[in-house]
């Protein structure tokens, strides 16, 4: 194993899009930032030279951060933010994890231009669990503003309102030419007739889940959020914001131009952007200044969505697979949704009725502390900073996906609070997520930290234990860190908390965090020195 080393420089450029300059914020110039390219068993070490005028933190997301809880980023969760001018340096190893994760900004909206892929190839002597690729390419999905977002949803945040739509959606950092004045700014992918390719796929955007389509060609999905699957034949592949997806792409058509296409699954009643993103798959031989042929993308369609989500099962051949435990000590039926917090000033919020805009998840609307991280404060019994009461069920039971019921006050208010979850080490946890339907219903996806998750089943409507349990894959459950709970419905996830520290657990709709849809889960240490948290590193940021 390698020691992988980097220096991240945060800092901001100007770059054009869409008919314009703007200064972004940005690790090393690019945008994307560097790919990380590693393997299984590395250790990695990354210096972040904060020269950008906001403050900063950076998450290595999907990375299960074993025994490295200091190194995994979100602000105020497990670290103060690196403020301007200071530096961090987060090390952390790769272990038991191969495809493809990412890394990205975890404070305000700074992950719209703050992010890059993460590739885990297996360690020397071992390989793919599928015919090595001819060649690899990242492919990661962004969401675009002709604003700067990071002061746009802090002022909307301060009001209580949503943020303004997105402009665009990109690939590897290009609208492409559906867009005005984006004709040069189209990544073109050349592929060779004959020869198989490896799209390592990352959803970056903020506010959207995509469909993603290529003319006329087919996916075989082999991985989803670094864990490999049985290969699944599709023609269309549809992926959350935080989740990724390794597809093996044969080049087996005409030499020609084909158009990759993304555009949203609106899966709620917000109608944000709807726009669509181009890349161009360019066959060595073809005529360059041809027109791509355009793929026919579904229209937020739910039971494409479903499909692509639910069929997805777990390849138990390959490494680290560890089998499904089977008793459950925790047992949590965990509400999800967006509603209202009552407005603080009356008068100064322009939310719906003159509120604010909240998220919960069991009715609490998590608000993180601001001078001490959540980890800090629990290795450092500092008393006052948060509770470990959270609700093992909701509050109000009521029908969670009957849209007969939304904006009722007794369920559409929530309140906020720092109430978190804390298990013992090595518990198993189990947790229903149940979508609710409160000022309206839509599909979250929902992100933990340190720790991947099983899905044991998803469905529509209300989660019924006695009949829905009959569901449960037991077998060969699909492993994932982020989970895209199917709208009006649920999904259950369980997991073994074997790492020790305080994981972060949020909508990965970026507006949702703020708003309260997150909650944390403090994994106690475990019984000897190799299942404890060591101390944190010598230049960890102080608030
Ligand atoms: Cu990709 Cu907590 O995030």
């Amino acid at each position: 194993a390698a020691i992988v080393e980097h220096t991240f420089n945060v800092e901001d450029v100007i770059v054009n899009r869409l008919c314009r300059d703007r200064t972004i914020t940005t690790v090393n110039g690019s945008l994307p930032g560097p790919t990380l390219l590693v393997q299984e068993g590395d250790t990695v070490i990354i210096h972040v030279i904060n020269n950008s005028p906001y403050n900063m933190t950076i998450h290595w997301h999907g990375i299960t951060q074993m025994m490295s809880a200091w190194a995994d980023g979100p602000e105020y969760v497990t670290q103060c933010p690196v403020v301007p001018g200071n530096r961090y340096t987060y090390k952390f190893n790769v272990t038991e994890q191969e495809g493809t994760l990412w890394w990205h900004a975890h404070i305000s909206f700074l992950r719209e231009t703050v992010h890059g892929a993460i590739v885990i190839r297996p360690r020397a002597g071992r390989t793919y669990p599928f015919p090595k690729p001819y060649k690899e390419y990242p492919l990661i999905f962004g969401e675009w503003w002709n604003t700067n977002i990071v002061d746009a949803s802090n002022e909307a945040q301060a009001i209580g309102v949503a943020p303004v739509d997105s402009d665009a959606y990109t690939i590897n950092g290009q609208p492409g030419d559906l867009y005005n004045c984006s004709s040069d700014h189209t990544t073109r992918f050349r592929v060779i007739r004959g020869k198989t390719y490896l799209f390592r796929i990352v959803n970056a955007a903020l506010n959207s889940q995509l469909f993603f389509k290529i003319a006329d060609h087919k996916f075989t999905v082999v991985a989803v959020d670094a864990a490999y699957v049985n290969p699944y034949v599709t023609d269309v592949v549809v992926i959350a914001p935080g989740q990724t997806a390794d597809v093996l792409l044969k080049a087996d058509q005409k030499p020609g131009l084909y158009y990759m296409a993304a555009r949203p699954y609106l899966s709620g009643p917000v109608v944000p952007n709807n726009s669509t993103t181009t890349a161009i798959l360019a066959y060595k031989g073809a005529d360059e200044s041809s027109t791509p042929k355009m793929p026919v993308l579904p229209v937020n369609d739910t039971t494409i969505a479903f499909k692509f989500y639910s069929e997805l099962t777990r390849l138990v051949t390959s490494r680290f697979w560890a089998g499904v435990p089977s008793k459950v000590d925790e047992d949590y039926f965990v509400t999800i949704g967006v509603g209202l917090i009552a407005c603080e000033n009356p008068g100064t919020c322009q939310g719906p009725f003159g509120q604010r805009l909240g998220a919960s998840m069991n009715n609490v609307s998590l608000e993180l502390p601001s001078k001490i991280s959540l980890l800090e404060a629990f290795v450092q019994n500092v008393d006052g900073v948060f509770t470990t009461d959270f609700p093992k069920q909701p509050p109000v039971i009521f029908d969670y996906t009957n849209p007969n019921i939304s904006f009722d006050p007794a369920t559409m208010f929530t309140s906020k609070s720092t109430n978190i979850i804390k298990v013992k080490y090595n518990s198993t946890v189990q947790m229903v997520l149940q979508n609710q339907v409160t000022l309206a219903q839509e599909s979250h996806p929902m992100h933990l930290h340190g720790v991947n998750f099983l899905v044991l089943a998803q469905g529509f409507g209300n989660y019924n234990a006695s009949e829905d349990s009959k569901k449960f894959n037991l077998v060969n459950p699909q492993e994932r860190n982020t989970i895209a709970v199917p709208t009006a419905g649920w999904a259950v996830i369980r997991f073994r908390a074997i790492n020790p520290g305080v994981w972060f657990m949020h909508c990965h709709l970026e507006p949702h965090v703020p708003w309260g849809l997150a909650t944390a889960i403090i994994v106690e240490n475990g019984p000897t020195p190799d299942t404890s948290l060591p101390p944190p590193p010598s230049d960890f940021p102080k608030c």
